[in-house]
């Protein structure tokens, strides 16, 4: 095609060629609009989540120090009183609901503190089992079923055990909360080279509950995503956070309908190597 040619295009082509640059025009706004709309969400998502920290600190502060002693007081009346059947009732329903209260009052000071690491040399496995025994009367409570794979413990990482913990039971709770009868949880533990060629621990927590539609799986980490009705959303928000400042990292794989697996990845950083990294002679 010489110049000439193109200076005397046929009207159609003429047309048809602005037809296909308009329509890359209208493609490249709509990518512009999406992408501010993204970033303007983001924003609001940011400036929201310091607004409610500040806000939420200072009230589950405040609001927690009269509810325990109202929990203290329920739990010495319980032992004294001496209750039909339906007054007991009607007790255990509001201590219940008082441990639930104060339930997402620590969650939202849990959320709002700003978080630092107490690193430990210790194994994950110790700390699932720590878990396990914590989650012991929930996980009763729910009737489930729970296991833990494990050929031999995992090797001692550098993790905060309270906040791996923490971690842990979040996520079980929520399997709990998927499902009401014959619930199976399993969580698997081991070694795995990952892409970069060094060893990483990874912890698999599986259920056998309702799972979790596509639509809606990019947006659970998300604080306040929430398909409870009590619910605070702020469960794996709280999760991924730990994680991440673990080094790690956690993904969800799940199946409408079968189930859905927590996995979640630590590096390993033998001590040796920390050890080496101080002290070079050594
Ligand atoms: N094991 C699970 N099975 C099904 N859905 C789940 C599971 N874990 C989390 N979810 C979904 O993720 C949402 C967010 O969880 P989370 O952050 O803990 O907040 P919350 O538990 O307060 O709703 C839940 O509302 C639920 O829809
Ligand atoms: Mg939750």
């Amino acid at each position: 095609e010489t110049i000439r040619d193109r200076n005397f295009r046929r009207p159609e082509d003429e047309v048809r060629a602005l037809k296909k640059g308009v329509h890359g025009l209208i493609q490249e706004y709509d990518q512009t609009y999406f992408e501010l709309e993204k970033s303007r969400e983001h924003l609001f998502q940011a400036e929201k989540l310091a607004m409610v920290g500040k806000l939420a600190a200072g009230m589950a502060h405040s609001v927690r120090n009269p509810l325990t002693s109202v929990k203290m007081r329920l739990f010495s009346l319980g032992r004294s009183l001496e209750l039909n059947k339906a007054q007991q009732e009607d007790f255990d329903v509001i201590s219940e609901e008082i441990g639930h209260i104060d339930n997402i009052l620590q969650n939202f000071l849990e959320f709002s503190r700003p978080p630092r690491l107490k690193l430990q040399m210790i194994s994950p496995s110790e700390v699932v089992d720590q878990a396990a025994l914590l989650l012991r009367h929930r996980l009763e409570s729910c009737n489930a079923s729970f296991t833990i794979e494990r050929s031999k413990p995992l090797f001692e990482v550098q993790v905060d055990p309270e906040q791996l913990k923490e971690a842990f039971v979040n996520i079980v709770v929520n399997a709990c909360e998927a499902m009401q009868d014959g619930l199976v949880i399993t969580i698997k533990e081991e070694e795995k080279f990952i892409d970069d060629g060094s060893q990483a621990t990874v912890i698999r927590i599986t259920d056998n509950g309702p799972g979790i539609p596509r639509r809606i799986r990019q947006k659970i980490f998300e604080p306040f995503f929430t398909t409870k009705e009590e619910g605070s959303g702020l469960g794996l928000s709280i999760v991924a956070r730990i994680i991440q400042e673990h080094g790690g990292s956690i993904t969800v794989e799940s199946q409408e309908g079968k189930g859905t697996s927590f996995v979640i990845i630590l590096p390993i950083t033998s001590q040796k190597e920390s050890v080496n990294e101080h002290n070079p002679d050594h």
